[in-house]
């Protein structure tokens, strides 16, 4: 499970002075009293998930496994980010699964677009189509593109039952056409906004395609939900963690940089920024988050978080056991020097890297860092992550007074973007 270790935060944080405010926060969000209320529908989602429809997720699921090479999985945002983090952190970067799971609709590159439907054309894929909306122009163009190709190359019918769609359970444009043309289709609740949606069908299905494990996936969720509904700072991780960011960002340090040591966890950085960016960053305030994945980062990054402006804290967020792990063989001319390591396994060298770097950064850099302890990497443990940090940020953007499930900003461009395209009312 998970560990806020907060011995390196180079700090005093009165956490008692907190917790009046953060019980209190936490009961508005128990009684459902808070700003945003009516988007809340996840703080108790790993317990109230509708069994059936997982099931259902479950079986389409094998039936997508047993009959297609590719998933094509359209989505963009919260319908997007959590399943790439998820599959990533889940099947590592050189997955030789079965389905290959390729991520579209999340870019009006023409590039991207082009070569992802030329590569398409000799494949025999599936799609899985998310929107809560249905109405998200990158995702709603590559969708007519690839639903096109598939139609062209199979037919109507047989692309019909290739097609699965993943909106809201009443309304939108993706509900209705979906009614139309027959496709198979999954729920988005109402209640539950697109970066808090990786416990529904907007991450199980694509999850469930690529073999992963989503019942230990939720299980890993409810033991979040359980340990993050405590009042108590001490007692509850993901409080103990929002406290930490809400005190730093009246420290004058307005960016966190969230690092990991795993390439893998790089779209977990991704998912992150977009979780605690839109959640946050509202009238005027909000900590900027920022994603690094060390030591690669170290070799780029590092100089400016070693010496540079004063502006972060750092949050790492620990592995301590490798899912897999690399002796470092011996060579008998040791041109390289580097038969100092012989024996040693790349698990201890990285460790030794996280520990180096921590002492470097908040020592010699002054560089505050919270280290988020995991054992391992495994389906269990990121439905604890992923439900601790959604309920972190509720708890963090709450202490700020902003409301952390509307996103208004996002609308600024769309509409001078609308009115450049000619879109009609723009
Ligand atoms: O978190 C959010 O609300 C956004 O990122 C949306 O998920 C994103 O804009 C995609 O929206 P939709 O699911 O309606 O296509």
């Amino acid at each position: 499970m998970l560990k806020v270790n907060d011995a390196h935060i180079l700090n005093k944080v009165d956490y008692k002075s907190y917790q009046e405010k953060v019980s209190k926060i936490n009961e508005m969000i128990d009684e459902n009293k808070g700003a945003g209320n009516d988007y809340t529908g996840w703080v108790n989602y790993p317990e109230t998930f509708d069994k059936v429809e997982f099931e259902s997720i479950k079986k389409y699921a094998k039936e997508v496994r047993d009959n297609y090479e590719v998933l094509v999985v359209c989505g963009i945002g919260g319908s997007y980010l959590g399943a790439r983090a998820a599959i990533e952190a889940l099947r590592g970067l050189r997955s030789d699964d079965k389905l290959e799971i390729i991520f579209f609709g999340q870019t009006f590159s023409s590039d991207y677009v082009y070569e992802t439907l030329k590569y398409l054309e000799k494949k025999n894929f599936a799609i899985n189509v998310i929107s809560k909306s249905g109405t998200t122009t990158e995702t709603a163009i590559a969708f007519r593109l690839v639903k096109e190709l598939l139609e062209k190359k199979v037919g109507k019918e047989k692309a019909r039952k290739a097609i699965f769609a993943t909106t809201d359970a009443h309304k939108g444009a993706l509900r209705e056409l979906s009614n139309k043309e027959g496709y198979v289709t999954f729920n988005l609740p109402g209640n539950i906004g697109g970066r808090y949606s990786v416990f529904t069908a907007v991450g199980l299905f694509p999850l469930a395609c690529a073999g992963l494990d989503i019942d230990s996936l939720m299980k890993g969720a409810l033991e979040a939900q359980k340990a993050c509904k405590n009042p108590s700072i001490d007692a509850n991780p993901a409080y103990k963690y929002a406290v930490l960011r809400d005190y730093f960002y009246r420290h004058q340090k307005p960016v966190e940089m969230f690092v990991t040591y795993e390439p893998r966890l790089t779209q977990l950085g991704e998912w992150f920024k977009q979780l605690f960016g839109e959640s946050e960053g509202k009238d005027g305030k909000g900590l900027l988050p920022h994603s690094a994945t060390f030591s690669t980062d170290l070799h780029s990054l590092g100089q400016y978080v070693q010496d540079g402006n004063k502006i972060m804290f750092e949050t790492i967020l620990f592995v301590h056991n490798p899912n897999n792990d690399v002796i470092i063989p011996h060579d008998e001319k040791d041109l390289d020097g580097l038969n100092y390591l012989e024996g040693k396994s790349l698990g201890f060298v990285n460790e030794k890297a996280f520990l180096g770097t921590l002492e470097a950064h908040t020592k010699t850099g002054g560089v505050p860092n919270i280290i988020l302890e995991v054992d391992k990497l495994d389906a269990f443990n990121l439905g604890y992550l992923f439900y601790f940090f959604m309920k972190t940020c509720a708890m963090s953007a709450y202490l700020l007074e902003v409301n952390p499930f509307n996103q208004p900003g996002v609308e600024v461009y769309k509409k001078n973007m609308f009115h450049l395209l000619g879109k009609k009312g723009y």
